[in-house]
């Protein structure tokens, strides 16, 4: 496949390619002294401190280097993807090596993880063996976002809190990891004014207990059972279909901060867990969900 917009492009990267190739050629031929042409050794004039410069042709044994070095050059441009879309005799490919190398370490990993075929994600997280290799996957993949202690971070879950956005069973976290999520709240400043949206920002913050203005927040409960129902439920506890965060809660996604929660509301939010399908193996992936799981469910 070509990166390339326009096929011109492959014609002048092939044009420079070759013609770098035939101008060490014309060089060489210009200075050609051991096909017999008499050198011409005259004083170029130059002179530092006495010393004075020749005009001495090339050695011989530099010569044939050189048009070694341009038989190389062309046999790598015949043989591999380097004359422009021309994909080479040879049919390599980065990515084809890519995956080769990738296949080699998988061979390799395979042992380790043959150890545990059959078991659960419940036995996997109750076997330490598996929890410190879950651990390593963990810091090596998810730790960038989730934190290194799993606790997460503004907008990025904690995963060691038994609450979950989309659902705590071992097989619900094995399908998260393994096809990601896409929590969608869109952005409600078309429906929502800024004064209604402090309202409901109130209301919300009375629902976990926080302190709260009590003239506003029933204004607000008005608009929420309007507007808000329909994602986080009419009891705010969420759904776990929509990855629509409990409200009642003391656990926040984001913050509980009364800014925070209107800018929610008016601006909306996004939140995205990559797929990890094409990045591990079903095994690996299976080892971070029993660590997950196991980082809420195992009695220390
Ligand atoms: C279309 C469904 C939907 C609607 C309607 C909706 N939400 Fe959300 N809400 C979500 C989802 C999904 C998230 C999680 C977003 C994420 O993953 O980042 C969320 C997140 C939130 C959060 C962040 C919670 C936290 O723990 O930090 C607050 C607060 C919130 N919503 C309040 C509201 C309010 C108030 C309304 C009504 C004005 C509302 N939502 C309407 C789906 C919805
Ligand atoms: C690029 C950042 C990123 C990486 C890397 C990442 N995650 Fe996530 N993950 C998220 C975000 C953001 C969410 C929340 C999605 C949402 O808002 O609904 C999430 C959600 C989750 C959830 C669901 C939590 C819940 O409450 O339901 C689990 C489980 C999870 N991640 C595990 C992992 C594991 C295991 C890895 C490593 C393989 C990983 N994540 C890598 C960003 C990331």
């Amino acid at each position: 496949m070509s990166d390339f917009f326009s096929s011109g492009w492959s014609y002048w990267i092939t044009a420079i390619a070759l013609g770098g190739v035939a101008f060490c050629l014309w060089l060489l031929f210009t200075q050609r002294s051991f096909l017999g042409k008499s050198p011409d050794m005259t004083d170029t004039g130059h002179e530092w401190d006495g010393i004075t410069e020749y005009n001495y042709p090339v050695p011989t044994w530099w010569t044939i280097m050189y048009l070694g070095l341009c038989v190389v050059g062309l046999a790598i441009m015949f043989l591999y993807p380097a004359l422009g879309t021309n994909p080479g005799k040879l049919g390599f490919t980065s990515t084809a090596q890519a995956n080769q190398e990738r296949d080699n370490r998988l061979e390799k990993l395979k042992p380790i993880y043959a150890k545990f075929d059959g078991q659960s994600i419940e036995q996997l997280a109750a076997n330490p063996d598996a929890r410190a290799l879950g651990e390593r996957l963990f810091l090596n993949n998810c730790a960038q976002c989730h934190g290194s202690d799993a606790k997460g971070a503004p907008n990025f879950p904690n995963l060691t809190d038994n609450d979950w956005l989309w659902g705590g069973e071992p097989e619900t976290i094995l399908q998260t990891i393994t096809e990601g999520r896409h929590g969608m709240m869109a952005p409600l400043g078309a429906v929502v004014k800024p004064e209604e949206a402090v309202q409901i920002a109130n209301y919300v913050r009375s629902l976990s207990g926080l302190s709260h203005d009590a003239t506003l927040a029933p204004l607000g409960q008005v608009k929420f059972n309007q507007i808000c129902v329909a994602c986080h439920g009419a009891d705010a506890k969420g759904n776990q279909m929509l990855g629509a965060p409990n409200l009642t809660d003391s656990i926040w996604l984001n913050s509980s901060s009364r800014e925070v929660i209107v800018k929610t509301i008016l601006e909306g939010r996004s939140g995205v867990m990559p797929a990890q399908k094409n990045n591990l193996t079903p095994e690996q992936i299976k080892m971070l969900a029993a660590y997950v799981w196991g980082l809420s469910n195992n009695k220390k």
